[in-house]
């Protein structure tokens, strides 16, 4: 997987737990389908990696439409966690995807622990996935729809069981930016077995068209994402980075090479991106090649000599 660059050996590999990445860039979940989507576009075998759309244990159909809405800087989507379900991304989409020499990241949701054990369970017998990341900004419908996400003791139950359920490969734990204290349910996941920590999901927001006073959106409310968010989740993830020694992913809002250093100068180990995607499907690949040159300039070789500056230099 190591990968020396051509402008001079600068070194863009990256450990996150037990698994190894080429380079620290890699696409986030719902942006880029099941990467498939993507391989007449964009060369899979030159990300870190990606991370499929959300999978639950049986297929859903999503929201009704408009299902994305741009505002100032950034996006608004609901697409209501539509896919095809476990069995069919496992019976259709890996096979395909096997064919890559790529990190396949399978992004995890359900509705209560149960859910996403069986998510886990069927995941756990296929081949050609490097790790599981778990989204838990879903809705407990056996705790009156409150967020798994914003609570550490519904955090722990369902890190821990995903734990149990996942015993073959590395679980990433995707947090909720909505919460009061991120250092509290990043310790929370870290403790229930957590390999690594994606900080973080969309802002819930909306925004409406004035003349008819309609949701923008199919639903009346739905997901922030884009340049807008980067430096509230900046913020987030350098909080995470205080709290836990557990490896941290950046998601939110990375656009250029400058948004992926920073964070990883707030203590990222690598980045995920997201919308950056929509306006160009190639974003990922180039940001990848854009930060070997950036990093060459700046006479940095490996990633471990920028990780951390920020958190060195106001100790
Ligand atoms: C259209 C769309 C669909 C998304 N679907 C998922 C999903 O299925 N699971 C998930 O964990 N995150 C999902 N996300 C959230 C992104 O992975 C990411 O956390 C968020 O967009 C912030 O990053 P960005 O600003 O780079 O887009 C989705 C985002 C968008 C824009």
């Amino acid at each position: 997987m190591r990968e020396v660059s051509s402008a001079g050996a600068v070194d863009l590999s990256v450990q996150i737990g037990a698994l190894r990445l080429r380079n620290p860039i890699l696409a986030a979940s719902g942006t880029f389908g099941y990467g498939l989507e993507f391989a007449h576009l964009v060369d899979l075998n030159r990300l870190g990696g990606f991370v499929t759309k959300g999978l639950s244990r049986e297929p859903i159909e999503g929201a009704p439409p408009p299902r994305l809405c741009p505002t100032p800087s950034g996006m608004l989507n609901a697409v209501g966690l539509q896919n095809v379900g476990v069995r069919a991304f496992v019976a259709e989409k890996l096979p395909v995807l096997r064919k890559f020499d790529t990190t396949v990241i399978a992004n995890v949701f359900g509705y209560t622990l149960e859910d996403y054990v069986e998510v886990i369970r069927v995941l756990e017998d296929a081949e050609g996935l490097a790790g599981y990341e778990l989204n838990i900004s879903c809705p407990n419908v056996k705790k009156g729809g409150m967020q798994f996400g914003s609570d550490p003791t519904m955090v722990a139950e369902v890190v821990g069981a995903a734990r149990k359920a996942a015993s073959k490969r590395p679980l990433w734990v995707k947090l909720s930016p909505l919460v009061t204290d991120i250092g509290l349910i990043a310790r929370s996941a870290e403790e229930a077995g957590a390999d690594a920590l994606t900080v973080a999901n969309t802002y819930p927001a909306m925004a409406l068209d004035h003349r008819t006073g309609k949701s923008c959106l199919g639903n009346q409310t739905g997901g922030l994402s884009g340049p807008a968010i980067k430096p509230i989740t900046l913020k987030l993830v350098w909080e995470t980075r205080k709290a836990v020694k557990t490896p941290i992913i950046g998601l939110g809002g990375t656009e250029t090479v400058e948004d992926v250093l920073e964070y990883l100068e707030v203590g990222a180990s690598a980045v995920q991106v997201g919308t950056a995607s929509f306006t160009d499907p190639r974003a990922s690949q180039r940001l990848a090649e854009g930060l070997v040159r950036v990093l060459f300039e700046l006479k940095v070789f490996t990633l471990s000599e920028i990780r951390d500056k920020f958190l060195a230099e106001n100790d």
